[in-house]
């Protein structure tokens, strides 16, 4: 091909990756295979090594990450960030809106969520991205421009011919969902944790090198031309003219003809706070004229035609009165904070988690500091930081401790791990956790069996591993205080019951490091018996679809050693159910994810029904789903579903394909 012929190839891949990852990226609806997508890429990658004098800043080659800087360039902002003003009652926004009202009539309001990211500033020189900055102080920030690049709902080329040299404004924003797993995947790495998505976006943002960037599920919302070769006549015309050039605009904003419409805007989206997948700690109302914007202007703080109204804080400070070590079913210690009770959001807030002594170090934070405590996400509170100010030098900071606080063992910490483990697999403390493990709902389902029974019966000596269970007795449990005849049998009914649960609760309840309970089910649907399962190598799970290598190195190793081989010898020998009759029905391997509220059922009990039709139950959207069934108020995974082209069926034709109604 000459260069002529490559040129004019080039600019046709572009065209159509362009338009494939807005499709994904911004409208949620992909037109091709990832595959397919990735295909176009690799032809477009392979043209621009052969000619390198075609590639273009604005090319989808360039999103990948380039090479880590040293710092970032400061910029100024041409236009100044300016910040809203706050309101904290509805009261607060009727004195917005009569001040409005002593400057201009017939106000209309655009209404629209504070989406609680990082603000950044993106300039468009002839419709091509060429810079993007932070806030910083609102006069000058930091160049990220690469960084930004790498997010893909963010277009180097606008669409049309509308917004050629602009300037936009909106926020970056990690996704609720993504965080919660990155953060997992932090903590495991020993890598810093964030306290919330909007830390985690602000650091991704502040990487130095753009692959770390390209890396992270970062996205956008777009709410603002701070100047354009053009001017609009609305906040509503400007928000179109954005969505036409290719942005993302929030999906739930809209316009109210009174600040009663605004306020009852802001009420229903507080209430659907909690089902988002990104923050929201707002609304933002904005008088959507801007003749009358300007008409109102601006103090050197804040301009007068709009307004954030602030949901109730999720954060609150108090005072950190101990640090408690809990120990995990895998022997994990885990500093707790145990706080002065605080209202959090709503909540009573008296426990929150400092994850690890890696974190606890690097926050400094020690007993008897005032804290900031936060729930953000529906993830468990957290302490964000201490305030140290508010210092006496009467605090204490807590070390690693050196022995299991439960059984008193050195523990251990390897080089690579930040986990500090006890490493006595009989500590009562792992047994417990194990036993209420195997005990739980989605293991055995033990009924009356709770953590203040499971500590009664090894305070007594009565129970030393899993298998004891089964050999209790009506004697053994009377001796306990509180049970009386009534409640002995429902525990001894309910322990015999379980005995039947079948191999994928079994194996689910021996708590094997990264055998949740899709893998579980995997398992049992692949062998019939967990013999069969035991005389497998890593090497071979592996070739089980679905399963890790992870999962399967852990699986090897459990059925490697002694104690457990022998504990599942003991399970047969009383009877327990570790063999399967292979399924055979329409659903037989069929796997399906639910999403949102279901109106007839409980999700254990749909769960229940699958599994018993010889189908699977996963926890998260992937390509290999057969059936997603949709609720009420779905999350993201149903946007994911559609995003992958899934089979999506609601709670009727579920119950139907299912055989119940
Ligand atoms: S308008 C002059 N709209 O909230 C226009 N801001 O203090 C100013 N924010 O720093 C911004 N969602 O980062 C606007 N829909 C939205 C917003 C929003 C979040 C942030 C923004 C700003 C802060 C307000």
């Amino acid at each position: 091909m000459n260069k002529n012929d490559a040129k004019k190839q080039i600019q046709k891949l572009r065209d159509e990756i362009n338009y494939h990852n807005y499709q994904y990226y911004v409208e949620n609806n992909p037109v091709i295979s990832d595959y397919e997508y990735d295909m176009l890429l690799k032809k477009l990658e392979a043209l621009e090594t052969q000619y390198p004098t075609l590639i273009t800043s604005d090319s989808p080659t360039q999103r990948v990450g380039g090479e880590p800087l040293k710092g970032f360039a400061t910029v100024g902002h041409k236009i100044p960030m300016i910040s809203l003003d706050n309101a904290y009652s509805y009261d607060e926004l009727r004195e917005f809106d009569e001040r409005v009202k002593k400057v201009v009539t017939e106000v209309e309001y655009i209404c629209e969520p504070k989406i609680d990211g990082v603000s950044i500033a993106l300039i468009y020189e002839n419709g091509v991205f060429i810079r993007g900055a932070t806030r910083g102080d609102g006069i000058k920030g930091d160049d990220i421009s690469s960084n930004l690049r790498t997010i893909r709902s963010i277009p180097l080329r606008l669409h049309g011919s509308n917004l050629q040299n602009a300037e936009v404004r909106g926020e970056v924003y990690f996704p609720i969902s993504s965080f919660k797993r990155f953060n997992k995947e932090q903590e495991k790495k020993g890598e810093q944790v964030f306290a919330n998505p909007r830390n985690a976006a602000a650091g991704s943002l502040r990487q130095l090198d753009p692959r770390i960037v390209a890396s992270r599920p970062l996205d956008t919302y777009l709410y603002y031309i701070s100047y354009a070769d053009k001017d609009f006549k609305s906040q509503e015309k400007s928000l179109e003219t954005l969505r036409a050039a290719g942005f993302r605009i929030n999906p739930l904003i809209k316009k109210a003809a009174s600040i009663e419409e605004a306020i009852s805007y802001c009420r229903t989206l507080e209430t659907k706070r909690e089902s988002l997948d990104y923050e929201i700690d707002g609304v933002v109302l904005k008088v959507n004229s801007f003749a009358q914007q300007r008409e109102l202007g601006s103090t050197i703080k804040h301009p007068r035609w709009a307004i954030a109204f602030k949901f109730t804080a999720k954060q609150a400070t108090t005072k950190l009165k101990d640090i408690v070590i809990q120990v995990g079913r895998t022997g994990t210690l885990t500093p707790v904070a145990i706080l002065e009770p605080v209202q959090v959001g709503g909540v009573t807030v008296s426990r929150a988690t400092l994850h690890n002594f890696d974190e606890l170090k690097r926050k400094d934070i020690r007993v008897g500091d005032m804290v900031l405590v936060e729930r953000s996400g529906d993830v468990i509170p957290q302490v964000v930081k201490s305030i140290s100010e508010k210092r006496t030098g009467e605090e204490k900071a807590r070390t690693i401790p050196r022995k299991c606080p439960v059984c008193g063992s050195d523990v251990i910490r390897t080089l690579d791990e930040v986990a500090v483990r006890c490493p006595n697999k009989q500590c009562p403390a792992r047994l417990k956790w194990r036993i209420e493990y195997f005990a739980s709902r989605d293991a055995m389902d033990i009924d009356h069996l709770g953590g203040q029974t499971i500590d009664k019966l090894i305070e007594k000596g009565l129970i030393d591993n899993i298998a004891d269970l089964y050999a209790l007795t009506e004697q053994d449990l009377l001796q306990l205080e509180g049970f009386k005849e009534k409640s002995v049998q429902n525990l001894l009914d309910s322990i015999e019951k379980s005995k039947h649960q079948g191999l994928a609760r079994l194996m689910y309840g021996l708590g094997i490091r990264h055998v949740g309970k899709y893998a579980s089910q995997i398992l049992a649907a692949q062998y019939q018996s967990i013999d069969e399962l035991a005389s497998k190598t890593a090497e071979e799970l592996t070739q089980i679809h679905g399963l890790g290598e992870k999962t399967a190195e852990a699986i090897a190793t459990f059925f490697a050693t002694e104690e457990n081989i022998e504990l599942i010898n003991k399970l047969k020998g009383i009877g327990i159910r570790t063999k399967e009759t292979k399924k055979e029905g329409p659903l037989n391997g069929k796997k399906f994810v639910f999403t949102g509220g279901l109106s007839t059922l409980s999700r254990p009990d749909a769960s229940d029904l699958v599994m018993k039709k010889g189908g699977m139950v996963a926890s998260a959207i992937g390509k290999d789903i057969d059936y997603v069934v949709v609720g009420s108020d779905p999350g993201s995974k149903y946007e994911k579903a559609k995003k992958l082209g899934l089979t999506i069926i609601d709670e009727n034709e579920f119950k139907k394909l299912i055989g119940v109604s």
